[in-house]
């Protein structure tokens, strides 16, 4: 099923896993505006989306837009853009998100706020900014990219853990709550990608998921039936270094 006609809004669209699915649903047809806080990135996810548009004569089909999920006045005005130039919005892809990893006695009271203000609380900002558009469609997606971490914590990452649980039961409330509306809401859960996520590990990270392989996901996810709601994703590495 092609997306042609459809519009998605990915936040945090300019790099990393974001970019990928904004790449992957224009290949599948759709008109994209992504997100983000910088400038830089924005401009160069920008030419990157535009260097690999499926054929010409779609360089209007790319919308980028300066706005900080942190701030709902930024994330109102972002979306209104995006229905002003493309009509109205179909798929919400909330992906920006922040990791700091430290433990709770090192963690500063900003970087809490910014963990969660980001990964959390920036996903109900557009949520509530997109539903009233997604209504006006008939219905559309909401996938949430949340994080394996969610419901597996570990250690040096309490602030980040608990955004991606917290993001999880926000999802899974938000799927029961607008489902009769014709609106879907999944939650894909990646276990350790290759971006410039957080702190690098030492070594190779060969093993590691590729942005692409989330990407798929999304549009796996929404090509699906209009009866069928795959609400919950987990998606890992299948080959990660084995434990000792
Ligand atoms: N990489 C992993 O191993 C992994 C695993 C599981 C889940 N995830 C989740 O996947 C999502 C994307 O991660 P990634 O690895 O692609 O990260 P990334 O490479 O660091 O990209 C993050 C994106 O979000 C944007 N962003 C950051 N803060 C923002 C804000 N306040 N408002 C709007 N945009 C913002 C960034 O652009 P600017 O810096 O210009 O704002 C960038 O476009 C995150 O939610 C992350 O938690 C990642």
């Amino acid at each position: 099923m092609s997306l042609s006609g459809k519009v998605a809004f990915v936040t945090g669209g300019s790099r990393g896993i974001g970019l990928a699915i904004a790449r992957a649903l224009l290949d599948e047809g759709a008109r994209v505006a992504i997100t983000a806080t910088s400038d830089a990135t924005l401009h160069a996810g920008s030419a990157a989306l535009a260097a690999a548009l499926p054929s010409a004569g779609r360089a209007d089909d790319v919308l980028a837009i300066r706005a900080d999920v942190r701030q709902h006045e930024q994330v109102d005005r972002a979306v209104a853009s995006t229905v002003e130039r493309f009509g109205g919005i179909d798929i919400l892809v909330n992906n920006a998100g922040v990791g700091i990893f430290r433990p709770v006695a090192d963690l500063s009271i900003d970087e809490w706020h910014t963990i969660l203000d980001t990964n959390l609380t920036g996903v109900f900002y557009c949520c509530r900014a997109a539903l009233p558009h997604l209504r006006a469609r008939g219905g559309g997606w909401i996938v949430n990219i949340s994080s394996l971490s969610g419901k597996h914590p570990f250690a040096d990452a309490a602030a980040y853990c608990a955004s991606k649980a917290g993001l999880n039961a926000f999802s899974d409330a938000l799927m029961q709550e607008v489902r009769h509306d014709g609106i879907r809401v999944t939650c894909i859960m990646p276990g350790s990608v290759r971006t410039e996520f957080g702190a690098r590990r030492p070594g190779s990270d060969d093993w590691r998921l590729a942005p692409e392989d989330i990407a798929q996901a999304v549009c796996d996810v929404v090509r699906h039936p209009a009866r069928s709601l795959p609400s919950a994703i987990e998606i890992r590495p299948s080959q990660p270094p084995k434990k000792s």
